[in-house]
């Protein structure tokens, strides 16, 4: 399959997955537990407001908890039915926030825009990681961060989403080692890397981790 193909066949499958994604336990969207974990870590971004960038921000998990801190919050993804549900969630919250239709893996912005990216559930999706990740270092400031997840689903829940033809056509679409996840942050040139576990207890969906870094300083 081309790339321009593969995009295509999981572009479209996000365009129909906005009426369930919230209700799918494994997304965790509306799960107290899973909401409580992002909300400590976002807390460590502080409480003055920042620009951040959520990419593939769904239907807006992490873009609608940045809001309700008082961040100033811009979701990116290519599916308009993800986003127009996005959008009403906003709405009816009452928050202001920016839902941009785009490939969060060329994105629409010019260099040193953000403070912050942030990406929850999107890094096993991507057909080009490694591009992808020096795209998301290039548009924050000097000393911005990135902070994404990995999980590592049961077995049978691999491919969950995508069948094997697509599925097989990414590079991180299976339980992948948080260190390779990483190095790739290093190669895009982030430093002071973090990785932690952040699974939920007794969660039946397998391990979940956050992968950090900064962008280095001007000096
Ligand atoms: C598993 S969902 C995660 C949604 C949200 N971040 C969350 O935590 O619930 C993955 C999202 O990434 C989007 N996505 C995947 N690849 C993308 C790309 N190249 N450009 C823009 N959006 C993309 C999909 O449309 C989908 O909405």
């Amino acid at each position: 399959m081309l790339k321009s193909e593969l995009k295509a066949a999981i572009r479209e499958r996000w365009e129909k997955s906005d009426r369930v994604y919230d209700h799918v336990e494994a997304h965790g969207v509306k799960d107290p537990e899973q909401i409580q974990i992002w909300r400590s870590i976002l807390a460590r971004l502080g409480t003055e407001p920042l620009n951040v960038l959520d990419v593939g921000t769904g239907t807006g998990f992490l873009a609608l908890l940045l809001a309700e801190m008082g961040h100033r919050v811009t979701g990116i993804d290519w599916s308009a039915a993800m986003l127009q549900k996005a959008r009403a969630k906003a709405e009816e919250s009452n928050y202001q926030v920016d839902f941009i239709q785009g490939d969060t893996e060329s994105l629409p912005f010019s260099d040193e825009t953000f403070d912050v990216v942030v990406a929850r559930h999107v890094l096993w999706t991507l057909t080009d990681p490694e591009k992808t990740l020096q795209e998301w270092v290039r548009v924050i400031k000097p000393e911005g961060w990135v902070l994404a997840d990995i999980s590592h689903r049961k077995q049978g829940e691999e491919d969950h989403h995508y069948p094997a033809e697509i599925g097989g056509q990414l590079p991180f679409n299976k339980n992948l080692d948080p260190a390779e996840v990483g190095n790739l942050f290093r190669r895009a040139g982030m430093v002071d890397i973090q990785i932690e576990d952040i699974s939920a207890a007794g969660s039946h969906h397998g391990a979940n981790y956050l992968i950090s870094g900064h962008k280095p300083g001007m000096f």
